[in-house]
Parts: C-alpha cells; sequence; structure tokens
C-alpha cells in the first residue's frame, strides 16, 4: 500500500512522525512524506523533523504563506501532479490546518482514498478556519481515525457511516511518551535561568487573539498582570511576532521582566519547558492535549475548545479572552490537583493501531470503504 503523508505547519510534524514510525512494523505499507512548506522557518519546521528523527520529506511543495484562498489553492495546484505521478492507494493527512484540507480535496477528485487522522474534533465556531478546515475533511475522508470520544459522537451526528469510522486514540500523545526521557535531558531551563514551576509558559497565535489589536492589547494587559506573581516565558509564534512589532504591545511587561518573549522552541526543548511549568497559558490545540498528559495545569484563551476530553480530564480551563477571568483562573490554576486521568487512547499506541488497521485492510479494504462513502 502506497502511502502519501501530508505534513504541512508545526503541529503536523508530531503527528506524522509517530504514524510512519509505526508504519515501520509493516513492510506492506509505504509512506512517502510530502511537506507542503506551509510553515518554512527553519524553528517552525526543520529544527522539529530534527528533533523527532523525521526523515527528510520526499517531496516538498513549498508553498509557503498567503491568505487562505491562494495558499490553500497553490498547495492544490502543486499537489495534483504528484498524486499523479506517485499514483498512491491512500493519502493520509492529519490535523485541520490548510495543508490538510487542500490534500484531501485533491485526493478526493482524483479518486484516491483519504485518511484523515484526528477526525470529528469540533469547536462549533465556524469562525476559526480551522473548524471549517475539519468539517470539509471529514465530509471527504474514506477513513476517520478519530483521538477522543468527542469525535465519535460529532462525526455520527454528521452522518459519517459506521465502517469509516475508527477509534484509534491519540498520535501527538504517542509522540510525546515516546520523546519524554529525552525531553528530561534537555538544558532550556538553565539557559533561559528558570526554576521548575517557578514561571508559566504562553503560547499566543490564533487570529482571533493576535491580528485585532485591541484584543490583543486586553489580552497582554492579563499577561502584565500574571507575569508580576510569576514571570511569563512567551516563545512567539512568526504571526503573533509581526503583530506585537505592529501593534507595540506588551513592551512594558517585557521592559520589567513579568514576560519574557523568545523565539519559538524546538520540540524537546518545548515538551521541557511545558512540564516543568507552573501553569501554561495557550490558545494551541495541541497543547491542551500535551499539558493533560503532562500533568500541568492550561488556561485555553478561547471560548471554545474541540478538545473536550482534556476538560473533562480536569487540568484544561476554558476561560475565554476576558482579562478579569484570566487573572482569577490563573490565581485558582496553580492550585489544581495534578492527577488527570488520560483520556481513552492516548496511551502512546494510536498510531500503531492506525498501521494495524490499514495493514489488515490492504488496498481491497481501502476501495470498499471508498464505495461506502461514495453516495455521499
Ligand atoms: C497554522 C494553522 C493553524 C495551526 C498553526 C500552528 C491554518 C489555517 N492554520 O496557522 O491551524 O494551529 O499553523 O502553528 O492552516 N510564518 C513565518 N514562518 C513560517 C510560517 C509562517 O514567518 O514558517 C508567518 C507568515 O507571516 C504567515 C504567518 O506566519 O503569514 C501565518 O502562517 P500560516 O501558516 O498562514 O498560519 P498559522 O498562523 O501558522
Amino acid at each position: 500500500m502506497r502511502i502519501c503523508c501530508i505534513c504541512g505547519a508545526r503541529p503536523n510534524f508530531m503527528k506524522i512522525a509517530a504514524v510512519v514510525e509505526a508504519f515501520r512494523d509493516h513492510p506492506e505499507l509505504e509512506p512517502t512524506i510530502v511537506h507542503t512548506g506551509q510553515h518554512y522557518d527553519r524553528r517552525m519546521s526543520k529544527a522539529i523533523f530534527d528533533d523527532l528523527g523525521l526523515p527528510r520529506p520526499d517531496v516538498n511543495l513549498e508553498v509557503g504563506s498567503a491568505n487562505h484562498a491562494v495558499q490553500t489553492a497553490e498547495i492544490m495546484r502543486r499537489f495534483e501532479p504528484v498524486v499523479e505521478e506517485l499514483r498512491p492507494d491512500l493519502v493520509l493527512v492529519v490535523g485541520d490546518v490548510n495543508s490538510t484540507v487542500a490534500c484531501s480535496l485533491v485526493a478526493t477528485k482524483l479518486g484516491v482514498a483519504v485518511a484523515h487522522v484526528e477526525a470529528g474534533l469540533r469547536s462549533f465556531d465556524r469562525s476559526m478556519p480551522e473548524e471549517i478546515n475539519r468539517i470539509v475533511t471529514d465530509a471527504l475522508a474514506h477513513l476517520l481515525f478519530v483521538s477522543e470520544e468527542s469525535g465519535m459522537t460529532n462525526l455520527r451526528r454528521e452522518g459519517v457511516p459506521e465502517e469509516n469510522l475508527f477509534f484509534v486514540g491519540n498520535v501527538m500523545i504517542d509522540t510525546l511518551l515516546r520523546h519524554r526521557d529525552r525531553a528530561d535531558g534537555s538544558r532550556v531551563l538553565e539557559e533561559l535561568g528558570l526554576a521548575p514551576r517557578g514561571y508559566a509558559v504562553l503560547t499566543l497565535h490564533r487570529p482571533s487573539n493576535v491580528d485585532d489589536a485591541e484584543t490583543f492589547r486586553r489580552l497582554a494587559a492579563a499577561f502584565s498582570e500574571i507575569g508580576r506573581e510569576l514571570p511569563i516565558v512567551f516563545p512567539v509564534h512568526p504571526r503573533t511576532r509581526a503583530r506585537l512589532e505592529a501593534f507595540d504591545v506588551l513592551r512594558d511587561a517585557e521592559a520589567s521582566g513579568y514576560v519574557r518573549p523568545v523565539d519559538p522552541l524546538a520540540y524537546l526543548d518545548f515538551l521541557k519547558l511545558m512540564a516543568e511549568a507552573a501553569v501554561v497559558l495557550t490558545d494551541s490545540g495541541g497543547i491542551q492535549e500535551e499539558t493533560t498528559i503532562l500533568q500541568v495545569p492550561c488556561l485555553t484563551l478561547r471560548e471554545n475548545t474541540e478538545r473536550p476530553a482534556t476538560v473533562e480530564a480536569g487540568l484544561n480551563v476554558v476561560v475565554g479572552t476576558d482579562p478579569r477571568a484570566i487573572l482569577s483562573a490563573f490565581r485558582s490554576a496553580c492550585d489544581l490537583e495534578r492527577a488527570a486521568e488520560p483520556p481513552a487512547g492516548w496511551d502512546g499506541r494510536a498510531a500503531k493501531r492506525i498501521a494495524a488497521l490499514l495493514a489488515q485492510l490492504g488496498t481491497a479494504g481501502l476501495a470498499r470503504l471508498q464505495g461506502v462513502r461514495q453516495g455521499g
């Protein structure tokens, strides 16, 4: 079975790494790694590949940054000839980024089976570009590999046939568990002069939080307040870096040492930074999952989450973007009991389950699943 594995943006790499690794146990599964080039800075791409020991991509589409329509269209334009040349039996996409939806569209139109890893997550907020990407990808995919219980419920409600649904667990957690010991050896705390539990970690990159000056300023006021009580380390995403400069926010907090912006970190350093933090503040999806497993309280700076299993597990609190709510949640978060029960299937074996399923299905099984979704 020839499998084209798609990755494009930073959070995709940890997921693809687990899948490609699991394919090694099944010689009949032949992966080709296609990098769309959606993320291209060394710190956003190559540094993560290196940390994960991921082989270099077989194909790099080098699309780079652009607005949504242009970026999605450019990925499609460049991916179509790759599918025509490689003639894969399966295109495997992960997550919810523009690369995910673009490659799913190309493959389905060329009659190639599509597998979506991390299917079924829903924020029920269509103002998020990721929600659109998730809905479209799941409407097209033939194999929907689901990471948490809510995904099964959502896909059933959307009418996806039972045969196409596979509850496998969380591949991002496979990668976390695999690299946890190596991450423990990271010297990032010493390099940044931090003591375990003596700091908070912040990440922020959602357009809804950083693209509007007023919202970003309001959030920054909350971070400055928190920073007086506990210094905040802030690895800054390139999108956010541009807005920090354009809107001139956080300058005072940075000068007084309350908030410390640093460049994006590679995978192992970031894992260590999270694992030793007193609390993590974030608008990322994957970080909500990672903190649940690392047993670190997480404040999600959004109005909703597509990952309710992290809230049910007890360590993720969806706080929104109101500064008062963030401050009060911060004060109680540090006291949260660090005893979250991991959600079902977040056990380090999700990718192995995917690989075993694919090996068992074979190309005849893929054709059958394509047939099941044929009528819509
Ligand atoms: C993308 C995903 C988002 C994911 C995030 C993880 C979509 C719609 N969004 O958002 O779901 O959570 O990745 O990081 O696919 N840039 C660089 N260097 C890079 C990459 C980006 O400087 O290597 C800058 C560019 O100015 C670019 C901006 O960051 O315009 C945004 O990049 P883009 O890939 O469009 O979206 P993200 O915000 O990274």
